[in-house]
């Protein structure tokens, strides 16, 4: 089944308003020079920028992405945004469970449970990151690490309407590190997750699913690995920053491209 790549820009904690303007507008511009774009772009920047980013993107084709999300509708949780707040300035997607949340800010698969599911409540698509540290890769147990982040991270999603959830798969090791996976290694982990997937959801379900790669996505090694089967995009960190870079990533990954 033919799926449509996507390419999201995951800002971090990286650029201010302004900053967010000027790279919007020139990212609308790079992206109308495309005459066919069989790609589809989000970008993620910080929540203070969401309002913004949103006011310049609006009729165009780049979605707009949270970075994190908080499960509750409403209520006393200082600090946090709820999934209606995104839809209500504009997002399409957020950002759930990336390694440094669950790094630095204690999220676990349970919690990235609960925010995928109040995201589709919501009608808002959750990309749900996963990936093994280095010492997991090295002791053999990447398979086994990504399968119960993806088993607690999926679980009761079935019956709520999950066929437009995308997986990012982001090997720790790989993230802002400059040492890409293989296109093979993320083949191979990738393959496993939609074989998953399949078992949770559903053989067609898991067909038309999304699964991102992340970790050091730069213009030279989209092509490689887009080209793999399981590889539908990439969530994209540093390199993002750029709008130059970052164009050329979306370029790269055109399925005429592969
Ligand atoms: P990177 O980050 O492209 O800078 O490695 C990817 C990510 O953390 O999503």
């Amino acid at each position: 089944m033919p799926r449509t790549p996507l390419i999201v820009g995951n800002w971090k904690m990286h650029k201010t308003i302004q900053e967010t303007v000027d790279f919007s507008l020139r990212l609308k511009d790079e992206f109308a020079k495309e005459k066919d774009p069989r790609v589809e772009v989000a970008v993620a920047p910080p929540f203070t920028s969401l309002a913004a980013a949103a006011k310049v993107l609006r009729g165009s084709p780049i979605s707009l992405s949270a970075q994190d999300v908080f499960w509750a509708e409403s209520g006393a949780y200082t600090g946090e945004i709820s999934p209606k707040m995104l839809a209500d300035v504009g997002c399409r997607l957020a950002i759930v469970g990336h390694s440094e949340r669950r790094q630095y800010f204690h999220e676990t698969d349970d919690s990235v449970n609960r925010k995928a599911a109040a995201l589709i409540k919501e009608g808002l698509i959750p990309i749900i990151c996963m990936g093994e540290t280095l010492s997991e890769r090295q002791g053999r147990s990447t398979l086994s690490v990504v399968e119960k982040q993806t088993r607690d991270g999926l679980k009761g999603l079935a019956d709520k309407d999950p066929e437009n959830l995308v997986i990012a798969y982001e090997p720790v090791w790989a993230i802002g590190t400059g040492h890409t996976a293989t296109p093979q290694q993320a083949q191979e982990v990738q393959a496993f997750i939609r074989q998953l997937l399949g078992e949770i959801f559903s053989s067609r379900i898991a067909q038309g699913m999304r699964i991102l790669y992340g970790g050091s996505v730069k213009p030279e090694n989209i092509a490689d690995l887009m080209a793999m089967e399981d590889i539908d995009g990439a969530l994209v960190g540093g390199a993002s920053l750029d709008v130059q870079s970052f164009a050329q990533i979306i370029k790269g990954a055109q399925p005429s491209k592969r």
